[in-house]
């Protein structure tokens, strides 16, 4: 079967080429836009199956040499070196111990303070105004720095540092981001080392468990990981189910009519709307066989999120908006031993942000023709540039 090389336009609309693979085969031989060859899967079933299998290995370093020269930027540092992109038994050992500080305890404490960020971030909000500048990109980045106790005065510091990790940016830019964000996170561990603070940074600080602890280098990189996957991740969260809402009133009419409904919607918006587009780095120890085709030793494989909650054989009509519909078992965040650790968080971010919205904004519409929106052209993330939208009271 052809090699197919991904291109911007594939970002754009993905649909036509994930409706041709599934007609052809389990697996599609790709180049991504960067360069990096791989292995593609975009049905729901053996995207599960390969989430959970122990061949396929997240570990990079040994990734590193993997990819052809000058690709592995976003792998390069010190900082990506955190659970996410780890095996077991390191990353057995550092679940346990992020997960024995981030409890459900942590995160419901959050819900007085994420409804106060909200109807902050809401009053700003008159007329028209794109949505993700003016709300998603702020409400997760202070929820994360609220939830790690970063203070009120380094919180732009670190929006701006967002910034630059998610627009791509290579060399001097991202290196000496990256340089700043270390040194404020390794400030702010030996502060919370000498004095214990309410949050999860100063109990990720003080953790053990049956006397193993985190080392100063595992803390700053999971401190990282945390604000980085709990970042943009939500932000396409919200947009993503804002735009669906806009572009389907008749749904947005039903939710109006039951805010009920919300937990379940939001279910639906991940599903249809994956946040995350492919899943992060992946790659065979071993040769792996799905179905007849054999992935040999060391190749990347691509598993598409975006394309397994779209599986016509896993959901009914998945390109419709169904508020309704049973939509758990989505891969939004992911299957197995990563199954993402903030899933209750953002879960309680997006019922908070889209209930309030609608709440105070009795007619939103999009402010453009939805043909003028535009997709990130990146491969990890699926979400828009700009939601230009109208709020009206
Ligand atoms: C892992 C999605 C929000 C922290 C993951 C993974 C996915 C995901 C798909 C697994 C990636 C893989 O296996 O390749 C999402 C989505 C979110 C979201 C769609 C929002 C809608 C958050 C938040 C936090 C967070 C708010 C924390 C504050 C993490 C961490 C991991 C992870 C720490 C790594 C888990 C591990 O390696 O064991 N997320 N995430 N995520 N997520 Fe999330």
């Amino acid at each position: 079967m052809d090699k197919v090389k991904l291109d911007k336009a594939w970002i754009q609309d993905p649909w036509p080429l994930y409706a041709e693979m599934r007609r052809q085969g389990p697996l599609r031989r790709v180049t991504m836009p960067d360069g990096v060859p791989g292995w593609l899967v975009t049905d729901h079933a053996q995207a599960r199956a390969l989430l959970d299998d122990r061949r396929l290995s997240k570990n990079v370093v040994r990734a590193r040499p993997l990819f052809p020269p000058n690709a592995a930027a976003g792998y390069g540092t010190r900082l990506s070196e955190h659970m996410l992109n780890d095996d077991p038994p390191n990353h057995t050992r550092l679940r346990k111990l992020v997960t024995k500080a981030f409890t459900s305890r942590a995160v419901s404490r959050l819900r007085p303070r994420i409804e106060q960020i909200v109807d902050e971030l809401l009053d700003g909000i008159d007329g028209e105004t794109d949505f993700i500048e003016s709300f998603a990109f702020p409400l997760p980045i202070a929820v994360i720095s609220e939830l790690l106790g970063v203070p009120p005065e380094d919180h732009s510091r670190i929006r701006a540092w967002s910034k630059i990790f998610v627009s791509g940016v290579t060399g001097t830019p991202l290196a000496e981001a990256a340089r700043d964000q270390d040194r404020l996170l390794r400030d702010l561990i030996r502060a919370k080392r000498a004095v214990p603070t309410e949050d999860l940074l100063s109990d990720l600080v003080h953790v053990s468990d049956e006397g193993d602890q985190l080392s100063e280098d595992e803390l700053v990189s999971m401190a990282f990981l945390l604000l980085f996957a709990g970042h943009e991740t939500t932000v396409h969260l919200l947009g993503n189910a804002v735009y669906q809402l806009l572009t389907n009133p008749k749904q947005q009419e039903l939710l109006r009519g039951d805010p009920g409904l919300l937990p379940g919607a939001v279910e639906e918006f991940l599903r249809i709307g994956s946040p995350i587009h492919i899943a992060t780095l992946r790659f065979t120890t071993e040769a792996v066989s799905v179905d007849d085709v054999e992935i040999p030793a060391g190749e990347f494989v691509m598993i598409s999120l975006l394309a397994a909650n779209a599986d016509e054989a896993r959901f009914d009509d998945p390109h419709e908006l169904d508020l309704t519909r049973p939509a758990g078992g989505h891969l939004a965040f992911g299957h197995g031993i990563h199954y993402c650790l903030g899933a209750p968080l953002a879960r309680l971010e997006g019922e908070i942000a889209i209930g309030r919205l609608l709440a105070r904004f009795p007619s939103l519409r999009l402010a453009v023709d939805p043909a003028e929106l535009h997709w990130r052209t990146s491969t990890l993330v699926h979400g828009l540039r700009q939601l230009p939208i109208i709020a009206s009271t």
